[in-house]
């Protein structure tokens, strides 16, 4: 083939693979086999690496995402991104249909599912995908375009006719409940947090940094609003059905109607029925359907007068308690867990629910044997909600809360001010030892492959484990002699013990477990103290001026330190070579010393982190807004005209990537092993954090 025709190829086959995309994602009814797909999918691969240049931004290639970690602009909304309000009731509901047709007089309305998700606004311009923006605070939000390119069912490029040059449509960003289990699955099996709800999962996986780790997550997005200028009909409705014909993923579960009783049939009907649906609900939304009836109810500062949600009531279960355990975390805290008579709840078999702590058990009066209200809330583990007072028997006794520790027999304390009961007794109480181990070695803290949950407590019982620094003091042949472990698992510990030796000092200040002190306060004390010995001796008054340490923090630190057991720990991690202080980079040179930047914009080749990483290994400062105090503005790619103008007001430098780099490149080197591309290589590799919690 010739160039042309290769080119020519390109197009159809960008044509054809959106197509087949649309069959699957959007009308769930493929036309090819999977294999089919990929081998189009890869031939257009294979032509955009060998023509770049003529490589369209919407390729269905770029649905696979990429690993290049880009921060996410803010962007301004073309129109503010509003929200409903809410009603709970039919009688609200009923009132507020009636002051609409006060109003209005003969209206439809157009009542469509409310999809638990996170809300994002489409641009297309001349019919292909321009833009998506998260809805942020309603007036800026983040430009999440590559994450979204991702999603299948989100046309690159529409198909059809009659669309505007150029619309926006809005939608939700949703995970199905498949791809929501599996996430947890894959989680659960790293020793990861689990993640609470589909929503915080679509909301989180949005904002992931690798759009090759989105395109994993099974995302799916329908639509429900259209704006633009010039929108081929005057209602809602029309627009919609319009819409799916350019390929967008529009509900079928929508209806027209008249009145507050259709309504109520739609609502009742969907009450039931959304419990069947492969992804989450929580309401209806109700729309008023005609543009010009919309223009004359208008607005409230927050919400549209001429839409309303009705919300479902959270699930609900009745069961019986038949017992309480009482469990003590790594910080001492004492959490009372039911255990219940398993029940069905929104699609899972319930046995276990918390009851947060002696408070709440006092307030709804919970009795072993009660039966109870049961009901899932944004939380992993459903709550206790309730008591059916009725259902309860003449003998039931009042619960009485435990005054010792369960597994020390320790008396449990109550701090004033603190909901929960704890035990005190730290450095003997088994689980809060292992739970603090387990804290230690987690991914987050020092990292140390090999050692999951089960081997803690496999050392633990064994005698090979009493602290954390114990770990560093294992013996291989008495690992590998130890049941279910063997030589390979051995050796595999001992060499995730070795590595954690280098795992930077702020992470293991977060991995001590010192109460409070989670992985971002670390950070922080780190950055201020430099050495655990500073923190070590530092007074409740030195420790309070380190960024986000209040006073409970500050006294959680000053007694950890000052218990001889942790000072005996301490000494022990010391012998062992753990980072006790922070690690000086290493200059590559003094070509920004005393200099303030600004990094802003798109690089292609670099993450934002690699060029904020260069400009410190150069002896700059970061900074993140545009002021007099600014030296250079180091500029990429769509770099918002705003700042721009800012930057030329006040006689700041603009430097372009090139500048920048000779300006770098051309220093003397500081040191002649870390240039600044070794140095880069090393922040590429590694991994980047998500912003899913
Ligand atoms: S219409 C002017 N329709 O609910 C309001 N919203 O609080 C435009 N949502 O932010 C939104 N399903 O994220 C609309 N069928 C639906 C919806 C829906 C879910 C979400 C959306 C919005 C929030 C409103």
């Amino acid at each position: 083939m010739t160039r042309i025709e290769e080119i020519q190829r390109m197009r159809e086959l960008e044509a054809t693979l959106e197509h087949h995309n649309k069959k699957y994602y959007v009308e769930n009814n493929p036309e090819i086999s999977d294999m089919e797909f990929d081998a189009l999918l890869r031939e257009l691969q294979d032509l955009e690496a060998r023509y770049p240049e003529e490589a369209d931004v919407n390729s269905p290639t770029k649905r696979v995402g990429s690993d290049l970690s880009t921060e996410f602009q803010s962007v301004e909304h073309r129109f503010p991104m509003m929200s409903l309000s809410n009603t709970y009731s039919s009688e609200e509901l009923g009132e507020w249909v009636d002051r609409i047709i006060r109003e209005i007089g003969e209206v439809e309305f157009v009542v469509e599912l409310k999809f638990d998700g996170t809300a994002i606004s489409l641009t297309y311009e001349n019919g292909a995908l321009a833009r998506a923006v998260t809805r942020g605070d309603g007036k800026r939000g983040d430009d999440v375009t590559n994450n979204v390119r991702t999603i299948g069912s989100i046309p690159l490029k529409l198909a059809g006719e009659g669309y505007p040059e150029l619309f926006e449509i809005r939608g939700e960003i949703i995970m199905p409940y498949a791809s929501f289990d599996r996430l947890n699955a894959e989680r659960e099996a790293a020793g990861e947090a689990l993640l609470a709800n589909p929503r915080n999962a679509a909301a989180g996986t949005l904002k992931l940094q690798s759009s090759a780790q989105v395109a994993q997550r099974g995302l799916d997005c329908t639509l429900y609003q259209l704006a633009g200028n010039d929108l081929p009909y005057d209602n809602h409705w029309q627009n919609l059905e319009a819409a799916r014909s350019w390929g967008f993923k529009i509900s079928e579960h929508t209806a027209i109607c008249h009145s507050r009783e259709e309504i109520e049939a739609f609502i009742a009907h969907w009450d039931t029925e959304r419990k069947r649906l492969p992804y989450a609900t929580d309401g209806i939304v109700i729309k008023v359907n005609n543009y010009n009836d919309q223009r004359s109810l208008g607005s409230t500062a927050k919400s549209p007068r001429w839409a309303v949600a009705y919300k479902f009531q959270a699930e609900k279960a009745l069961t019986k308690m038949l017992s309480v355990d009482f469990q003590v975390g790594r910080t001492g805290a004492v959490t009372p867990v039911a255990n219940l008579d398993p029940v069905l709840l929104a699609g899972t078999i319930v046995k276990r629910a918390s009851i947060h702590n002696a408070d709440q058990i006092a307030a709804l009066d919970i009795r072993i044997g009660d039966m109870v209200y049961v009901e899932k809330g944004g939380e992993i583990i459903p709550k206790i909600t309730g008591v059916d007072m009725e259902a309860r028997g003449a003998d039931s006794k009042p619960m009485e809360y435990i005054t010792v520790c369960p597994e020390c027999g320790t008396p449990l304390v109550r701090v004033e001010g603190e909901a929960k009961h704890f035990c005190p007794n730290s450095n003997n109480c088994k689980p809060q030892i292992i739970g603090r181990i387990e804290h230690f070695v987690k991914r987050k803290a020092m990292d140390i492959e090999g050692l999951g949950g089960e081997t803690v407590e496999l050392l633990w019982e064994n005698g090979l484990i009493r602290d954390i620094s114990d770990i560093y003091f294992l013996d291989g042949h008495q690992l590998a002699a130890l049941p279910r472990l063997g030589e390979k698992s051995a050796a595999n510990i001992l060499e995730g013990v070795r590595r954690s030796k280098d795992v930077p000092f702020e992470r293991l200040l977060f991995a001590l477990g010192i109460r409070y002190v989670g992985e971002t306060t670390a950070k922080y004390l780190a950055e201020h103290f430099r050495t655990l010995d500073a923190i070590a001796v530092a007074t409740l008054e030195e420790l309070s001026e380190a960024e986000e340490v209040g006073a409970k923090i500050a006294e959680s630190i000053v007694d950890y330190f000052a218990s001889e057991q942790n000072k005996r720990i301490i000494e022990r991690l010391r012998e062992a070579g753990v980072q006790l202080e922070i690690k000086e980079k290493v200059r590559a040179s003094n070509a920004l010393e005393g200099k303030s930047v600004v990094v802003s914009g798109k690089f292609p080749g670099y993450s934002r982190d690699d060029m904020k990483a260069m400009v410190e290994q150069h002896g700059g400062r970061n900074l993140a807004a545009v002021s007099a105090n600014v030296d250079f503005i180091v500029a990429g790619d769509n770099m918002g005209p705003a700042k721009r103008q800012k930057a030329e007001k006040l006689g700041v430098t603009i430097l372009s990537l090139e500048e920048f780099m000779a300006l770098i490149s051309d220093a003397p080197q500081t040191s002649s092993e870390v240039t600044a591309e070794t140095e880069v290589k090393r922040v590429d590799e590694t991994p980047v954090q998500g912003t899913l919690f």
